[in-house]
């Protein structure tokens, strides 16, 4: 095998210019529409608290060891999440891996900012103090009327993913680096506020307990595929972001360390943002099931009804748009970085071409919800057919992929290495033994199986 430093590419590559910086762009990425808008709905669809320790289940057994296993292949590559699989095993076909990355990625933000631009104009409406003025029904009308629009939805997907590519083209540490850096406190202490307005409402400790005591009774074979599926896509693993995000940090950075902070930074925001909402939703007797109109629909209404509302919900819209784009940049990057590297193109004309793609493909996942609802693939429309194919399909397979290839064909020594910059930190054998077992047996195995499961049902 080639040394790592020997990248397959020439020229100078960009790089984060310090470990926090690569901790808040990495948490950054993990927290996002993930975290606010998808865990809220589906703890709500799947039952509450057994949904949730189903889900810090897989972050521990398998989030953990995925997220190593990409940064492994990241870091001692340097190259992008297709070429990092050319230089690590050239002339075998693991670059497969890499491609299923570039794919999932592509479908991914297809749909993300389409939801990105739902916060847009959420925002906006905030801003407007548009929630005060009507009541559930009425709000439930503007969030449909709003989605089955043929141009309003465009116009805010547009200026979504807009904001993300203008983000990407002023590079790692001046675009990406710096704007999480920026965005990622901030975006923390509004989510505490938020949970703390929340959990003092009188009646929220229904919430609390629907957070936190488990009801088995309402687990089933899909809470599990749910839960993992969402373990995957909220710690942005299988998509290759890992590996991107990895090949420009510092080859005397601790891996190990920075991947449980991000993974720890990440579920801990899921928590918060369950806190922030959970409490207020049985405050105010709704169903916590309402499904992906949870927090355009439920919330807004809540909003409407709190004393200071108006501007918990500018603060709370604000939260999600941030949230939103310090993932939708990651996931940008993993298809520009490719396209760079693979294509020897500029990041200006990558950037550019990527967003032609990526915006015409996410035109049609908003028009799906309206005027193209008639359009079904395995009786689903595009928008959920995207979300369906990367969280529950793709990234599965993407990561059962990456464990593998960490497991079996790096192997021991080079897990050792890249954990241990070469024996230079001291990183405890009994862990290094841990994650070697978990990523050559237990992940492929459990991956595998679920799969299959939810495959052959
Ligand atoms: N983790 C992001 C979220 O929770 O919203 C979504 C995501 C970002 C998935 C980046 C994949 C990715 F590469």
């Amino acid at each position: 095998m080639k040394d790592a430093s020997s990248s397959h590419q020439t020229g100078q590559r960009d790089s984060f210019g310090s470990s926090f910086g690569v901790l808040v762009a990495l948490a950054g990425s993990a927290v996002g529409l993930g975290n606010l808008w998808r865990f809220p709905y589906l703890v709500g669809e799947n039952g509450g608290a057994a949904f949730i320790i189903i889900y810090l289940g897989f972050v521990c057994l398998l989030g953990i060891p995925v997220l190593l296993s990409e940064f492994i292949i990241g870091r001692r590559s340097q190259a992008n999440a297709r070429g990092a699989f050319l230089h690590l095993a050239p002339g075998s076909r693991w670059t497969i891996t890499g491609t299923i990355a570039v794919i999932c990625c592509t479908l991914l933000l297809s749909f993300y900012s389409v939801v990105g631009g739902w916060g847009v104009e959420y925002f906006i409406r905030a801003v407007c103090f548009d929630f005060t003025r009507g009541g559930e029904a009425a709000l439930s009308e503007m969030f449909s009327t709003f989605t089955v629009s043929p141009w309003k939805p465009l116009v805010c997907h547009t200026v979504f993913l807009l904001a993300t590519a203008l983000i990407v083209i002023s590079g790692i540490q001046n675009g990406i680096e710096k704007f999480s850096k920026i965005m990622m406190p901030l975006l923390f202490v509004i989510m505490i506020g938020l949970a703390i307005r929340s959990l003092t409402l009188p009646g929220a400790q229904a919430g609390i307990d629907y957070l936190f005591k488990p009801d088995w009774s309402e687990v089933s074979t899909g809470t599990f595929l749910a839960a993992l599926g969402q373990a995957f896509f909220s710690l942005s693993l299988g998509s290759g972001m890992v590996i991107t995000y990895g090949s420009y940090v510092s080859k005397k950075a601790n891996i190990t360390r920075l991947g449980i902070e991000t993974a720890v930074a990440d579920t801990l925001f899921a928590l918060i943002a369950g806190c922030a909402i959970m409490p207020a939703v049985f405050a105010f007797g709704i169903s916590p099931g309402e499904g992906p109109g949870l927090v355009f629909i439920t919330l807004p209404h809540i909003f409407s009804n709190l004393p200071l509302g108006g501007v918990i919900a500018i603060f709370f819209f604000l939260a999600l748009l941030l949230a939103a784009l310090t993932s939708s940049i990651s996931v940008l990057e993993v298809v520009v970085a490719f396209c760079m590297e693979e294509f020897h193109m500029k990041r200006k004309t990558a950037v550019l071409i990527v967003f032609s793609v990526i915006w015409a493909l996410g035109c049609l996942c908003s028009l799906s919800l309206g005027i193209l609802d008639h359009w079904k693939v395995f009786g689903k429309t595009i928008f959920d057919l995207f979300d369906y194919l990367t969280a529950n399909v793709l990234m599965l397979i993407g990561g059962l992929l990456v464990v593998v290839f960490v497991g079996w064909k790096l192997g021991r020594k080079v897990i050792h290495d890249e954990l241990t910059n070469g024996g230079k930190l001291h990183i405890p054998a009994a862990f290094i033994d841990t994650y070697a077992f978990l990523v050559r047996f237990v992940a492929p195995a459990a991956l595998l199986t679920i799969m299959l499961f939810q495959y052959l049902s």
